[in-house]
């Protein structure tokens, strides 16, 4: 039986490892900065943003794209990883606003310091601890948002309980994540998976259920980005190049998995759940 600490230790090296070397997390299942491309940020934003934050970034949407975010107001984000959304943020909040970012990951944190250093915004501060406990005080923070973040959490519904403790009455949600309709119990049992932001995926009414019984309002998905058979078939084959052997047996295992990708097309997608604190 593993623990959740346990759990959050292997996501915790699968992405101190992605950002030490040439390869990105999610199983590799993306080359570095392609992330980025397509999770939906702009081509503007990405170009103003330092290379080493839009390489390092691990994403599946663009959280802040098309919310209303305004100078002076606090913003947290859920599992920061390399700082882009950080960035981003702390440009919509102007100096007298405050950007604070939560990750586990001494080699994620160490990352998006410096990319906000390198920036010149004086206004994030990124902290080292858990989304499930966060160091922040209560009802302190105008908006929460997070990118591809709470799949990976063992305890989905301590995150959304702190969410909820955290924000100011009136504060907002932005969070965009993966989600899994209908995943099989094997494929939720593979830790392998797990820190592919695969096997932690929950559907996305359990993901609408969990955020309203944090006593949250108004919580909707407002944006779907669906995962088309290529890319599945795509994650498939990068998962079967880290099996280790022969290379027929990687052959094989790539057309199983491969066949089995087929399989979830239209159940895998990226979603933008909002929400509000009454
Ligand atoms: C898929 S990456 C996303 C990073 C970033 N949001 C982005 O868009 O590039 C997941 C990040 O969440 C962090 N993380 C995962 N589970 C966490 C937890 N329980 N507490 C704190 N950080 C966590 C990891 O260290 C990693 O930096």
């Amino acid at each position: 039986m593993k623990t959740s600490e346990h759990v959050r230790e292997r996501v915790r090296s699968s992405y101190g490892a992605a950002v030490r070397e040439s390869k990105s997390c999610c199983g590799d299942a993306v080359p570095k900065g392609v992330a980025a491309q397509t999770a939906g940020y702009s081509r503007e934003e990405l170009a103003s943003l330092p290379e080493a934050a839009v390489l390092n970034s691990f994403g599946c949407g663009n959280p802040l794209a098309f919310s209303d975010v305004e100078p002076g107001q606090t913003v947290l984000d859920l599992g920061s990883g390399a700082g882009i959304d950080l960035l981003l943020a702390a440009r919509q909040v102007g100096p007298t606003g405050k950007v604070i970012g939560i990750d586990m990951t001494d080699e994620m944190i160490e990352r998006a310091r410096r990319a906000a250093e390198e920036s010149g915004y004086d206004q994030v501060e990124v902290r080292k601890g858990l989304i499930e406990e966060l160091p922040v005080a209560d009802a302190s923070v105008d908006w929460v948002i997070s990118n591809c973040v709470i799949n990976l959490s063992p305890e989905k519904d301590r995150v959304f309980a702190e969410i909820a403790r955290v924000l100011k009455p009136g504060g907002r949600v932005s969070i965009s994540d993966i989600v899994i309709e209908r995943m099989p119990g094997w494929l939720r049992r593979s830790s392998r998976l797990h820190s592919a932001c695969v096997a932690g995926a929950i559907s996305e009414a359990e993901y609408l259920a969990g955020l309203e019984r944090a006593g949250l309002a108004e919580v909707t998905v407002s944006e779907r980005l669906v995962y088309g058979g290529g890319q599945l078939r795509e994650l498939a084959r990068s998962e079967a190049g880290t099996v280790r052997g022969p290379r027929w047996l990687r052959r094989v295992v790539g057309a199983l998995l491969g066949r089995l990708a087929a399989g979830f097309e239209g159940r895998v997608w990226s979603a933008k759940f909002v929400a509000l604190r009454s």
